[in-house]
């Protein structure tokens, strides 16, 4: 078994809460996930269901109401803004924001925002400038495009630069939020082969998509997030072969491709009463 410090991330009983008074509501309960070293795991779940939430609260950027995040065995719950500031600085773990406009600040070019994260933790100029051009041919992006900002390139290169800035400083650990939903099929397929790529040389990966399609080819374990809980959780195989939950079954219904016999219409709309609590 592998120890503690094999784990590069672990979620212990995580609570979030959005606004305050009549407004407060609850977007995540509970939830406790590992994430190993050189291990991925796909996050799914449908909208709403607080994916992007618990992204947002490991990087620190929302604050849990409950519970613990460890990050490279370091306990980050209760980080001041200066120590997270410090922490993301180190570039540890890094984030591949749901829009990819939000990981990328429009008023630089895209070499300043590969550089930034480099000169930041006190590389030199030169080896940053260096490492900048091997991650740009490394995500397939041509070196034209390092003068451009944001605005100036598509969807599919902007993801691409993205995930660039989240690899330059070789993190131990990446999440990637929805990182192949808004994009084509060519544009997808050159992403989840970037992840592929990352996954066989060894980073920790998150994986964050409603399409436990896309997922699975991908993802080690797979956890199943609905209404801010954690149903389900286990290896990819094990998740595909016997989902324990019933929206996990209704996911599995929607990829005609895997083992389990695909879900009938009826079969579907009777989960989806289910789920919603309605008298089947
Ligand atoms: N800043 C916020 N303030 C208040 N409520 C929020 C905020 N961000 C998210 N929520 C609410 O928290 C819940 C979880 O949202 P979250 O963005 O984590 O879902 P998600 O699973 O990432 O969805 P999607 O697949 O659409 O990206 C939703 O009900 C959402 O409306
Ligand atoms: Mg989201």
């Amino acid at each position: 078994m592998p120890g503690i410090e094999d784990e590069v991330l672990e979620v212990s009983d995580l609570d979030v809460h959005y606004g305050v008074g009549r407004r407060r509501h609850r977007a995540l309960s509970g939830v406790s996930l590992q994430v190993r070293s050189g291990e991925t795991l796909g996050l799914i779940g449908e909208t709403g269901s607080g994916k992007s939430t618990l992204a947002r609260t490991v990087l620190g950027l929302v604050r849990a109401s409950g519970g613990r995040v460890r990050i490279g065995g370091e306990d980050v719950t209760g980080y001041s803004q200066r120590q997270w500031r410090s922490f993301r600085r180190r570039g540890v773990v890094q984030y591949v924001f749901q829009d990819p406009l939000r990981s990328l600040d429009p008023d630089l070019t895209v070499q300043e925002s590969l550089l930034e994260p480099l000169l930041l933790r006190g590389d030199p100029r030169a080896s940053a400038l260096e490492a900048v051009r091997e991650q740009f041919a490394r995500v397939n992006l041509d070196e034209h495009l390092l003068p451009r900002r944001p605005a100036e390139l598509s969807g599919g290169q902007r993801q691409r630069v993205a995930v660039a800035r989240a690899l330059v400083v070789e993190p131990a650990l990446i999440i990637l939020d929805e990182p192949v939903s808004a994009l084509d099929a060519a544009n997808r397929v050159q992403i989840l082969q970037i992840i592929k790529n990352l996954r066989d040389a060894g980073t920790a990966l998150v994986f964050i998509s409603h399409d436990l399609g896309s997922v699975a080819g991908v993802a080690d374990r797979i956890a199943v997030l609905y209404q801010g809980e954690l149903v389900e959780s286990g290896s990819t195989a094990e998740v595909l072969r016997t989902p324990q939950h019933a929206y996990t079954r209704l996911l599995l219904g929607s990829v005609p491709t895997l083992h389990a016999p695909p879900a009938t219409r009826a079969e579907r709309q009777a989960l989806r009463a289910q789920l919603n609590g309605e008298p089947v």
